[in-house]
C-alpha cells in the first residue's frame, strides 16, 4: 500500500470522523449563554463593558498588563508599528514565511519588510545565519542599526510564532541586543504559549494576538495589542478609538486614528472561550501525541516538536517530509484530501510573490525548502474526545 494511503487510514482510525478539517472553533452552551447575556444587556458595541472585562481576563491569563483589544490581529499589528513610530525610514526584520498581515502591517506604515531566513525545526529565524548576516550587512551609527545597502534604519525585529512553535528567545535577544535591534512579536497564533514560564508576546517592546475563528480561542474576529511602555499603551487605546477627545459636550479628534477597538459582543464570546483555554490545550496536546505515535512508524516524515522550555498551545500539529525522493508533495495532498483529511501546506513565502519580491532579503533557500516540505494537520481540539 502506498505510504500516504496507509497513513490516511491510520489517521482516520484514530480520530473516527468522516471529515477532518484543519481547524474548527469549539462553541458550547457556555458560549451561547455569555453572548446571549451581552445581547440581552445591549452590551454589544465598542464602548460596552465586556471588552474591558475581556482585556482584564486576557491580561491575567498571560500575566501581563497594558493590553488593548482590537477588531483583529491585523489591526493590532498595524497599530503596534504605528505607535512604535515606524515609518518610511525603517526596515523591519521579519520572516517571509508568515501570514500576509505580518508583512502588510509594515507596509501600511510606509516601512519596508526585510526578510530573514528560517530554520526547519520551529519555523522561526535561523539564529546563526541571522547573526552572520547582520555582521556583514549592517553598520551602527548613534546606537542604531542601519542597512549598508539601503541606508535604512533597522530598529525592530518582528518575530513570528508559527502554529504554537518558537525559536530560542534567549539567544535571539542576545543577537538583537548586540546590533541594537529591538524585539517585537507577532504572537497571533500563540495564545497559551509560555517560554520559560513567560507568555509569548511579552518578550519585547510590543506583541499582538489574534482571536480569529480559527485560533485557539475565538471572538469571531478579534485581536489584542500589548505594549511594554505604559505611555505607549495609553496612546494605543486613543488611536484604537479614533483619537477621540471629549471637550464638555463636544467631541474632537487630535489625530487621524482608527476604529479598531473590539466590540463588546465579540469580547463576551472571548470571555467564555478563555475560560476553556486550558482544556483546549490539553486536548490539542493529546492530538499532537496521537499524530506523533502514528508518524513514528514512517521515517519519511518528522513531527515538528516544541522546544523543551516552551509550553506550547499545540495549536496546529506540523509535519515535514524528510524524504522528498519517496514522498511527492502533491500526491500527499491529493491522497489526504481525497480521504477528507484536510491538511494544509504551510504558507507560500511572501518574497516569492511578485508584489513583494523587491524587498531586501537574506538568502531564503531554506525558507523555500520548508514551504515545499511542511504541512499542518487537522487539529480541532474536539477531535480527540469524539
Ligand atoms: C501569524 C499571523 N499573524 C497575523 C494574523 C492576523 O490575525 P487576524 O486574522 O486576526 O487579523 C494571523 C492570523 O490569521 C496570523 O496567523
Amino acid at each position: 500500500m502506498k505510504i500516504t494511503t496507509s497513513l490516511s487510514k491510520n489517521i482516520k482510525s484514530k480520530f473516527k470522523r468522516n471529515i477532518l478539517n484543519l481547524h474548527e472553533p469549539s462553541i458550547d452552551k457556555v458560549d451561547f449563554k455569555m453572548v446571549q447575556k451581552s445581547l440581552r444587556e445591549k452590551e454589544i458595541s465598542t464602548y460596552g463593558k465586556y471588552n474591558v472585562l475581556f482585556e482584564n481576563k486576557i491580561s491575567k491569563y498571560i500575566k501581563g498588563s497594558n493590553l488593548v483589544s482590537t477588531i483583529n490581529g491585523t489591526s493590532a499589528l498595524h497599530l503596534m508599528l504605528k505607535i512604535l513610530g515606524i515609518d518610511e525610514k525603517d526596515e523591519v526584520l521579519v520572516q517571509s514565511l508568515t501570514y500576509i498581515s505580518t508583512i502588510n502591517s509594515i507596509i501600511y506604515n510606509n516601512a519596508y519588510p526585510h526578510f530573514v531566513e528560517i530554520n526547519k525545526h520551529n519555523l522561526g529565524v535561523d539564529l546563526e545565519k541571522l547573526e552572520n548576516y547582520l555582521q556583514k550587512n549592517t553598520y551602527q551609527k548613534n546606537n542604531l542599526c542601519f542597512n549598508k545597502k539601503t541606508k535604512k534604519r533597522i530598529r525592530f525585529f518582528l518575530n513570528v510564532y508559527i502554529n504554537g512553535l518558537s525559536v530560542n528567545l534567549t539567544k535571539l535577544k542576545i543577537i538583537l541586543n548586540k546590533f541594537n535591534i529591538k524585539l517585537i512579536e507577532d504572537a497571533a497564533e500563540a495564545l497559551g504559549c509560555f517560554y520559560n514560564k513567560k507568555h509569548l508576546g511579552l518578550f519585547g517592546e510590543g506583541g499582538i494576538f489574534s482571536f480569529n475563528g480559527n485560533k485557539i480561542i475565538s471572538t469571531g474576529g478579534g485581536g489584542a495589542l500589548y505594549l511594554k511602555s505604559k505611555k505607549l499603551h495609553n496612546l494605543s487605546i486613543k488611536y484604537a478609538t479614533n483619537c477621540k477627545t471629549k471637550k464638555g459636550f463636544e467631541t474632537e479628534y487630535f489625530d487621524t486614528g482608527f476604529n479598531y477597538r473590539l466590540p463588546s459582543i465579540n469580547a463576551s464570546l472571548g470571555i467564555s472561550q478563555l475560560s476553556k483555554i486550558e482544556i483546549f490545550i490539553k486536548n490539542k496536546k493529546k492530538i499532537f501525541d496521537t499524530y506523533k505515535e502514528i508518524f513514528s512508524d514512517y521515517d519519511e516524515f518528522e513531527i515538528l516538536e516544541p522546544l523543551n522550555n516552551l509550553r506550547s498551545n499545540y495549536w496546529l500539529t506540523n509535519i515535514r517530509i524528510n524524504k522528498t525522493d519517496k514522498i511527492n508533495k502533491n500526491t500527499l495532498l491529493r491522497n489526504f484530501w481525497r480521504s477528507k483529511i484536510f491538511i494544509r501546506q504551510i504558507w507560500k513565502p511572501i518574497h516569492m510573490m511578485n508584489k513583494f519580491k523587491h524587498f531586501p532579503k537574506m538568502n531564503l533557500e531554506e525558507t523555500e525548502k520548508i514551504y515545499n516540505t511542511t504541512f499542518s494537520l487537522p487539529s480541532s481540539e474536539f477531535l480527540i474526545n469524539s
